[in-house]
C-alpha cells in the first residue's frame, strides 16, 4: 500500500509500451507465450496486465474436466460446419477454420506442460502429438484432470513473459484513441484493485482479451444465492463496452449463451449428456425431446435449421417448451446413466467411474458438488433438475457476441472485406482482440481461445513493427482520465456526511443498488428469465428510455472504497454491453436463437432477409449507435 495516497488522491504510474495484453484469461497466456517467440531481438517493450491473479484468472479459474476443441482424427472443415450449425448459420467461417487448423498444438502443448489428458486403454503415457488417443466424450471434446487446468497454462505464459512483465491485481476500465487519429488506439487507463493507484499505458497496439460479460441480467440467484452464477463474475463486459467506447465495430451482439445446467450450482451437463449419455425427462417422466423433436422441423418458424443435428438454442427452446406449457421440471436421470454405463465394469472400475462424475465438478463447479452435499444428492442415486440459465454475452462458448476483426488471407473465396492486414485486429487500429471478445465465431473453448490469443500475438508483434517510429499521443489527458476514473471517489468523498445512514444519500447511488437496476430492466424488457427469454419491438423501446437514463445516472455512483470503485466499473462496463446487446435484438427482426431469446413480434427464422451479420458503433461523443447489415458468405461447401 503507498503510505502518501489515499483513496481519494492516488498515485498516478506511467508506461509506455509496445505491445500491452489486457487481461489474463485463456486468449491473454496464449498471447504470452507465443509472443516471445516473434518478439525475440527486437527489443519491443510488452506488458501483460490483469485484473486478478494470472494462476486462477478468467472462465477457467475452477479448472475445467474437457477440452471442448480438438480436431484430432477430423477435419477442420467439419469443425467449421459444426460451429455454423450450432450457431444458427451465421458465423466468419474464415475465423473458424482458423481457429481450427491451429488449436491442436496448443492443446499438445498443454500435455507437455503437465496437463493430464485420459487416453484410450493401450495408450495410457503416450502423448497427443505421439498419436495417443484421448477419451472423447464428443465429437470435439476430450476428457481431462483439469483442476490445475489454468495454473499450468498461466505458469507458462509467466515463463514465456517473466513475471516483471506481468502485473497482477490492475483492472483496465479504459481505451484512449491517438489524438491524431481518431480510428487508432494510443494508450489505456485503470486502476490497481489493491493500492491507490492509477495506471496510464500508452503503446503500438494491445490485445483486448478480458473475457464476456456476466450479471448483465437479474441472475436466477438472488437473495442467499446472490454470487452465484454459471459465468465467471470478474468478467463483466470490458471488452465489448471498451471496444465499443474507442469506436470499435462490434458484431453479432444480439447473440448470448443461455446455458442449461444443474439447477441452482450451474454444474456443466455436457460430460452428462456426451459421456455418460444421460436422459433427460419432463416432470412427467416423459422423452420430451422424443415426443415434441419433431415441431423443430416446422420449417415456417425454425428454417432449415431444425432438420438436422439441433443446436445449443434448439435444445434449450424444447426444454422451455415443456416449462411453459406447465410440464416441468426438467429432470436428468443422472443414476440411470450410471448403472448402464457401469453394467460393463467391474467393480473397481465402477468406483473410478464414480470418482470420474464427481470430478467432473470438482474440476471446474465445485459449488455444484455443495449443493448436491447440502441437499443430499448422490448423482449415482438421484436424478437432478436442469434449468436453462440467464444469458451471458460470450463469444468463445456456445456464443458468438463480440468485435468484428481481420481474418487471415490465405483461405480461399474469403470476402476481401474480412481482412484489413493483420489477424484478428478490430476496425480501430492497432486493438486486437481474441477469445470471447472476438464475435461471430463461437465453440472456440478454452483451447481455440489460447491460439487464437496466439494468433493475434503474432500479428502484433508484425504491427508494432511496422509501426516502429510511430508515438502514440493519447487523446484525452492524464488529468482527465484520474478525474473520470475516480470520480465515483469524488462523489462519495464530497457528500458522504450529508446524511447518518452511509447507504443513503440524495447525491449518490451505491454500484450495488446500480446493478439491481440493470439488472431488473435487462431482465424484464430484454428477454430474460422473467418473460421466459421473450421480447418485443415495444418491450425494447421501453428499455431504450430505460437504459440512457440509467446511463445518465450511473455519474452518480459512488465508491467508498476500492472494492466499490471496482463495482462501480465493472457497472460502467455492463451497462454498454447492455446497451449494444438491447440495440443489436431491437435491429434484428427475427428470431435468430430460439431457446436463447424470443422477438415475440418476428417468432421465426428469417433467412431471406437477415442471413447476415450485424454489426454496431459506438459514437461516445454523442452516446449514439449506428447499426447496419453485413453481408454473410459461406466458405465451406455443406
Ligand atoms: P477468460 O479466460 O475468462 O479470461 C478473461 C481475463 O480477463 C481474466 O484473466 C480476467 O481477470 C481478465 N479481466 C477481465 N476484465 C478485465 C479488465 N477490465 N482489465 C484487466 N483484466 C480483466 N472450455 C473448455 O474447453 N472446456 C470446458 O469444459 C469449459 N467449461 C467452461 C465452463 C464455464 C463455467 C465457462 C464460463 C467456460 C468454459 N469453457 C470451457 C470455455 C473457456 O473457459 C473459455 O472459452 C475461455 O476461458 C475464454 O478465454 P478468454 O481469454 O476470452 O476469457
Ligand atoms: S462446459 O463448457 O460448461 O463444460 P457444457 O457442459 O455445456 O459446457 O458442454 C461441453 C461441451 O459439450 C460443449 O462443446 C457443448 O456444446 C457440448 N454439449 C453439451 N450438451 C450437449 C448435448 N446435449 N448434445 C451435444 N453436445 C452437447
Amino acid at each position: 500500500m503507498s503510505e502518501s495516497h489515499g483513496l481519494d488522491d492516488p498515485e498516478i504510474v506511467e508506461e509506455e509500451l509496445d505491445i500491452l495484453i489486457i487481461g489474463g484469461g485463456m486468449a491473454a497466456c496464449g498471447a504470452a507465450f507465443e509472443i516471445t517467440r516473434w518478439a525475440e531481438g527486437t527489443g519491443l517493450r510488452i506488458k501483460l496486465v490483469d485484473k486478478a491473479a494470472l494462476s486462477r484468472s478468467g472462465a477457467v479459474a475452477m479448472g475445467l474436466s474437457a477440452i471442448n476443441t480438438y480436431v484430432g482424427e477430423n477435419d477442420p472443415a467439419d469443425y467449421v460446419r459444426y460451429v455454423r450449425n450450432d450457431l444458427m448459420g451465421i458465423v466468419r467461417e474464415d475465423l473458424v477454420y482458423d481457429v481450427g487448423r491451429h488449436v491442436d498444438d496448443s492443446v499438445h502443448n498443454f500435455e507437455e506442460w503437465g496437463l493430464p489428458i485420459w487416453k484410450q486403454p493401450g495408450d495410457e503415457g503416450k502423448p497427443l502429438r505421439d498419436g495417443g488417443k484421448p477419451v472423447r466424450s464428443g465429437h470435439w471434446q476430450i476428457m481431462i484432470n483439469g483442476e490445475s487446468y489454468k495454473w499450468i497454462v498461466a505458469e507458462a505464459a509467466k515463463k514465456s513473459l517473466g513475471q516483471d512483465r506481468i502485473q497482477e491485481r490492475v483492472f483496465i476500465v479504459r481505451l484512449v484513441t491517438d489524438k491524431n487519429d481518431p480510428t487508432r488506439v494510443a494508450g489505456a487507463a485503470g486502476f490497481s484493485v489493491r493500492e491507490h493507484k492509477v495506471y496510464i499505458y500508452r503503446f503500438k497496439c494491445c490485445l483486448l482479451v478480458c473475457g464476456g460479460a456476466v450479471n448483465v441480467f437479474r441472475p436466477r440467484s438472488v437473495g442467499e444465492g446472490t454470487g452465484r452464477a454459471w459465468y465467471p463474475v470478474w468478467n463483466a463486459g470490458s471488452t465489448y463496452a471498451m471496444a465499443a467506447e474507442c469506436g470499435a465495430e462490434l458484431t453479432m451482439m444480439e447473440n448470448r449463451f443461455v446455458p442449461a445446467r444443474f439447477k441452482d450450482g450451474y454444474g456443466p451437463v455436457g460430460a452428462w449428456f456426451l459421456l455418460f449419455k444421460a436422459k433427460v425427462a419432463n416432470g412427467m417422466g416423459e422423452d420430451y425431446n422424443a415426443i415434441h423433436g419433431a415441431e423443430l422441423k416446422d420449417t415456417k418458424r425454425f428454417g432449415k435449421y431444425g432438420q438436422g443435428v439441433p443446436g445449443t438454442c434448439l435444445r434449450n427452446h424444447l426444454m422451455l417448451n415443456e416449462m411453459k406449457e406447465g410440464r416441468g421440471p426438467i429432470i436428468m436421470d443422472t443414476a440411470t446413466a450410471m448403472k448402464t454405463f457401469a453394467e460393463k465394469m467391474t467393480p473397481k472400475e465402477v468406483k473410478h467411474l464414480e470418482a470420474e462424475a464427481w470430478e467432473d465438478f470438482l474440476d471446474m463447479t465445485i459449488s455444484q458438488c455443495g449443493i448436491w452435499a447440502g441437499e443430499n444428492i448422490e448423482p449415482d442415486k438421484t436424478p437432478s433438475e436442469i434449468m436453462p440459465t440467464e444469458p451471458y454475452l460470450l463469444g468463445s462458448h456456445a456464443g458468438c457476441a463480440g468485435i468484428w476483426v481481420s481474418g487471415p488471407t490465405d483461405l480461399p473465396g474469403t470476402p476481401k472485406e474480412w481482412n484489413w492486414g493483420y489477424n484478428r485486429m478490430s476496425t480501430v487500429k492497432g486493438l486486437f482482440s481474441a477469445g470471447d471478445g472476438v464475435g461471430a465465431s463461437g465453440h472456440k473453448f478454452s483451447s481455440g481461445s489460447f491460439t487464437e490469443g496466439r494468433i493475434a500475438a503474432k500479428a502484433m508483434v508484425k504491427f508494432a513493427i511496422d509501426n516502429k517510429g510511430w508515438k502514440p499521443e493519447m487523446e484525452r489527458t492524464r488529468d482527465e482520465l484520474v478525474a473520470e476514473i475516480y470520480r465515483p471517489v469524488k462523489t462519495f468523498v464530497q457528500y458522504k456526511d450529508y446524511t447518518t445512514a452511509i447507504d443513503i444519500n440524495p447525491h449518490y447511488i451505491t454500484p450495488k443498488m446500480l446493478q439491481f437496476r440493470l439488472q431488473k430492466i435487462m431482465d424484464e424488457y430484454v428477454a430474460g428469465v422473467a418473460t421466459f427469454y421473450q421480447t418485443n419491438a415495444k418491450m425494447l423501446e421501453m428499455a431504450e428510455k430505460k437504459l440512457v437514463m440509467l446511463r445518465e445516472d450511473s455519474l452518480k455512483m459512488r465508491a467508498k472504497d476500492l472494492h466499490e470503485l471496482l463495482r462501480a466499473w465493472e457497472n460502467y462496463h455492463r451497462i454498454l454491453t447492455a446497451e449494444a446487446h438491447m440495440r443489436h435484438i431491437q435491429f434484428r427482426q427475427e428470431t435468430r436463437y430460439p431457446g436463447y431469446y424470443y422477438r415475440t413480434d418476428h417468432n421465426y427464422i428469417d433467412d431471406e432477409n437477415w442471413k447476415c451479420f450485424v454489426n454496431s458503433r459506438y459514437d461516445r461523443n454523442t452516446g449514439s449507435w449506428e447499426l447496419k447489415k453485413v453481408a454473410h458468405k459461406h466458405l465451406i461447401k455443406d
